[in-house]
């Protein structure tokens, strides 16, 4: 199998080495920007030239019988090189022109989540004059980042702030940014902490990788310019210190929305890499952008602790049949860091010799901005070779990468903070403040499984929203596609899906459950009309947590559901009735009961007011047993 690789990064390195990883024997074939000794001790073929030449590329994969191609940076996508080797027969791991718009224009992202209701868009407006800007401005206070629209390399974005100081300032960058013939966007200054969460997609199906932390200002302590990425880590459990479970189920659920939203729009799927840039804020998750391709340097990350077969997941990709098999990682924390030249971004110095002998794992390194020449490894001015140490904690990891990047010798220099306790702290400690609790892992996480509208849910949500509830909804499932409930929790930005049990015996369609409820930290799992009978081996899976509410005062009518239930109570002729919560057991109703609360049945009472009295109990009474868990 002839694979051809586009790109000559330290991500390319680290794409080329899974690659040549496989059981599946192929031949690598590069077209790069420079010649990278690492790509190039691996590839049978090698060709150098321009990344946007679309001809010139077409023409290196027929000439080479190329069976596919797999796109490592931003320039070829958008130059619609993916489309040039499609339509000659030759498919593609990555976007086509039109779909890798989502990272080369900005405002067409910002749009498509607005069309498509995807949550996570921060407050936004697309400018192609001066007109509303000031209004705009002045709208969202001293809290704005101002964005070129179209592909900047990362030097299109100015912050209030950081690189703005007052709206006078961002106002004559807007004009200047007009001058130049440029449109952009203003938006809502995010805050909180950044992280990268890189998706795979066959168009219909994606395959998630791990959560990973990049550090893009040059200097120690985040400091100095904004630079390519500096370096990443990630955490053994595939979260980050700083993340909870909802806020990687947030980036997950944006991700798979986003590539819906282009199927629909374009009539064709997303084939390629889906990576989130995703901001924790106190508010849940915001996406700040998305790139259309790996990270650099996520890539080291995701590559070092890839176990599955990168081949096999390309060509899943490729024809369809993508699942989360395709991308297993290894319960490992890693941290790459980047070793640049001195001056670098600004004024770097280039062309100066480096030395990697000293290395102890070649393994770990991964070369970018390099020349190899008859008398040795050269920098060429920008980040030069990034390092990657893996091992149980981030500590442990960072520990490694930074033994192994001072074994380089050269003008160079790299971040010693990034993967550090202390560095690692700070941004924990940031968003415990701004979470506005020291107590953040103690919130009870709650899963919602429901039928039908869900009116006893939103109590509390409410009180969970106006801070009156320790706690999270981490997702919301429901076994009908309609239910309001689902709606209900999007409006509010809980995830929440939709898993189709046709053709399933109880014990599957439960499995299926349990399988999506274990990417959760769940605590509790609340039934809110949930029209299901549990098995006994999901009631085993999570016994002494599952809470269902019945609307009649426990033992007396039980079994019956809805209008029914209280139609028996006034058949009856009952003068008190209400609600119960109870622990679900593998009877219908018979779990232990942990709270009541009542109200009166008058004689004018039908079965439909009763019911409206007992809702409004329920949202009270779980709000009030999750206070007491
Ligand atoms: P981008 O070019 O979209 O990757 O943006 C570059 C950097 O600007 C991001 O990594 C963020 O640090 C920052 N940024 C972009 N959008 C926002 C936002 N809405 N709020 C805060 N920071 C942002
Ligand atoms: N890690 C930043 C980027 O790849 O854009």
């Amino acid at each position: 199998m002839n694979i051809l690789l586009i790109g000559s990064g330290a991500r390319e390195h680290a794409i080329a080495r899974a690659i040549k990883k496989s059981k599946i024997h192929t031949s690598l074939f590069c077209f790069g920007s420079s010649s990278n000794p690492g790509i190039f001790a691996l590839s049978t073929g090698y060709a150098t030239g321009t990344l946007t030449a679309v001809n010139d590329i077409l023409a290196y994969a027929q000439l080479n019988r190329i069976d596919w191609a797999i796109i490592g940076p931003e320039a070829p996508l958008a130059a619609g090189v993916v489309d040039a080797l499609e339509d000659a027969g030759i498919p593609c791991v990555g976007p086509r022109k039109q779909l890798a718009q989502l990272e080369s224009s900005k405002s067409f992202t910002r749009e498509l989540m607005t069309k498509y209701n995807i949550p996570g868009c921060p407050k936004y407006t697309y400018f192609s004059s001066l007109e509303g800007v000031a209004t705009f401005l002045s709208e969202l206070g001293d809290a704005y980042v101002i964005k070129a629209d179209g592909l900047m390399g990362g030097k299109g974005v100015k912050v209030a702030g950081d690189h703005l100081t007052s709206r006078y300032q961002a106002y004559d960058w807007c004009k200047e940014l007009l001058h130049d013939g440029k449109t952009f966007l203003i938006e809502e200054k995010l805050v909180g902490q950044e992280f990268s969460f890189i998706s795979l997609s066959d168009g219909n199906n994606l395959a998630h990788t791990i959560c990973i932390q990049d550090h893009k200002r040059a200097y120690e302590g985040d400091t100095g310019p904004n630079t390519g990425g500096m370096g990443t880590y990630s955490d053994a459990n595939h979260s980050l210190p700083f993340l909870e479970s909802s806020n990687i189920a947030a980036a997950k659920h944006i991700n798979a929305l986003t590539a819906e939203a282009l199927r629909q729009e374009f009539g064709m799927g997303y084939r390629g890499v889906l990576y989130g840039g995703f901001m924790a804020t106190a508010d849940g998750v915001k996406l700040i952008e998305y790139n259309a391709r790996f990270g650099d340097p996520e890539a080291m990350n995701i590559f070092a602790l890839l176990e599955s077969d990168f081949v096999e997941a390309c060509m899943a990709t490729i024809e369809g049949r993508l699942t989360q098999n395709h991308m297993q990682f290894s319960h490992k924390a890693s941290v790459c860091k980047y070793a640049v030249p001195n001056g670098y971004p600004d004024a770097p110095v280039a062309n100066q010799l480096i030395n990697v002998e000293a290395v102890m794992n070649p393994d770990a390194l991964y070369f970018s901005a390099v020349d190899q020449k008859a008398d040795g490894l050269y920098e060429t001015g920008s980040r030069t070779i990034a390092v990657v140490g893996i091992a149980d904690t981030i500590l442990l990891a960072e520990n490694s990468a930074e033994e192994e990047v001072r074994r380089i010798h050269g003008p160079l220099f790299h971040r010693a903070d990034i993967g550090t306790k202390s560095l690692v702290d700070k941004r924990v400690q940031m968003m415990q403040d701004l979470r506005g609790t020291a107590s953040v892992s103690q919130k009870i996480r709650i899963a919602v499984l429901g039928s039908t509208r869900g009116t006893s849910l939103q109590p509390v949500i409410d009180a969970i929203e106006r801070g009156g509830l320790h706690g999270t909804i981490e997702v919301v499932i429901s076994n009908n596609p309609n239910a309001y409930i689902l709606q209900r929790a999007a409006h509010h930005s809980i995830p929440s899906m939709y898993i189709d049990g046709a053709g399933m015996t109880r014990d599957e369609y439960d499995q299926k459950i349990i399988t999506e409820l274990s990417n959760y930290q769940i605590d509790i799992i609340l039934l809110i009309g949930y029209m299901r009978i549990l098995s006994p081996s999901f009631v085993k899976a999570y016994s002494g947590k599952i809470l269902n509410v019945h609307p009649s005062l426990l033992p007396k009518f039980a079994g019956g559901m809805d209008l029914n239930v209280h139609k028996a109570v006034i058949d009856a002729g009952e003068t008190e009735t209400g609600c119960t919560i109870h622990m679900v057991d593998e009877g219908v109703d018979t779990g232990k009961i942990v709270r009541q609360k009542k109200c009166g049945v008058s004689p004018l009472d039908t079965a439909e007011s009763l019911k409206a009295k007992v809702q409004a109990l329920e949202g009270e009474a779980f709000i009030e047993v999750i206070k007491y868990i």
